[in-house]
């Protein structure tokens, strides 16, 4: 009997001590394992006489459920302890004020875009749009560039040899747009052009906005007058503006429109290209339906990239389309 109290209270001591859950299944083996201590007196009962055998073996089982609730009651009590540790080690301050978000920036191209959409807006212009994938009526023939004509050759165009093409501009939206809407109208027609051609100041897809006024009353001092509040407003000065006579198989009288630009280098201001436009061609007119007698018009197109240089004083445009995040972080 004694031998069942001494087992009783190392047992209730080392349960009592043990703050690890291996060490505590390794004293559960100890004591009620196949080869535990409390196993083993139980196998001694055999040779007891009965009287013996009752009381012994009754305080025996009395002690194996003892260590067998301990262990357990043990085990909660570490378990709930590890919790505890972990809630508090992994606890989150939810009041704390977050680190932070870096924002991102619009691309410097798509901000010179929505610039100029803005402008053009204000002044009564509506967003037109058409696909990239045209075809050489579209985009040519009823420009009123026919077959052949010299100045096709200017585009360098990247053909798909079943007939379509990449526009090489804008101006087919002009079409597209007018044999719906017809005359009188009003549109910007921003987007994507391509051309077969790569240096500082040329990339194979770059970004237009076209533009086209037809009414009945329309002049080229109207064109002038619009394009120069639009270079004041884009620039955010007053600048410098002429037309330079130009050829567009699509206008006629044609110009292109320079701005003068002072370097930052202090010498005189020297003259920039900056859009083409002109008079619509009555055989403009006429391909998309309207009577050419009454109607008269004037369109411009520019090119995204190149205001966008001059703008934000970008020197190569290729930078542009390089996406490097240095360059790219700056415009934020
Ligand atoms: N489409 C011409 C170009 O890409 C620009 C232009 C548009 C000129 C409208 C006149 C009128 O070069």
């Amino acid at each position: 009997m004694d031998s069942v109290t001494q087992l009783l209270e190392a047992a209730r001591a080392a349960i009592a001590e043990c703050g690890d859950a291996r060490e505590l299944d390794a004293l559960r083996v100890q004591y009620l394992g196949k080869k535990g201590e409390i196993t083993a007196l139980l196998k001694t009962l055999g040779g007891m006489d009965p009287d013996e055998r009752r009381s012994f073996g009754q305080a025996v089982n009395e002690a194996k459920a003892e260590v067998a609730e301990r262990v357990n009651a043990r085990r909660a009590e570490i378990e709930a302890g590890q919790m505890a540790e972990r809630l508090a080690a992994e606890r989150v301050d939810v009041t704390l004020p977050g680190r932070g978000e870096e924002r991102g920036g619009l691309h410097p191209v798509t901000r010179a875009m929505q610039r100029i959409i803005e402008i053009f807006a204000h002044l009564g212009f509506e967003v037109a749009t058409g696909p990239e994938v045209e075809d050489d009526y579209y985009n040519f023939e009823s420009l009123n560039f026919p077959a052949h004509h010299p100045a096709r050759a200017m585009h360098d165009t990247f053909y798909f040899g079943d007939g379509r093409l990449l526009r090489t501009h804008t101006s087919p939206v002009q079409i597209r747009e007018m044999q719906k809407q017809g005359a009188p109208i009003r549109i910007i027609a921003p987007g994507k052009v391509y051309r077969s051609d790569y240096d500082q100041t040329h990339s194979p897809m770059f970004h237009q906005v076209e533009g086209l006024l037809v009414g009945e009353q329309v002049t080229m001092s109207d064109l002038k007058g619009v394009l120069q509040t639009f270079v004041n407003a884009f620039f955010e000065t007053s600048l410098e503006m002429r037309f330079r006579p130009s050829y567009f198989p699509f206008t006629e009288p044609s110009a292109e429109v320079d701005i003068a630009w002072h370097k930052d280098d202090g010498s005189d201001p020297g003259w920039l290209e900056i859009l083409g436009c002109g008079m619509v061609h009555p055989n403009v007119l006429q391909a998309c339906g309207v009577d050419s007698e009454q109607h008269i018009g004037y369109a411009f197109g520019m090119g995204v990239e190149r205001l966008a240089m001059l703008r934000y004083g970008v020197t190569d445009l290729r930078q542009f389309f390089d996406n490097d995040l240095q360059f790219l972080r700056q415009f934020r």
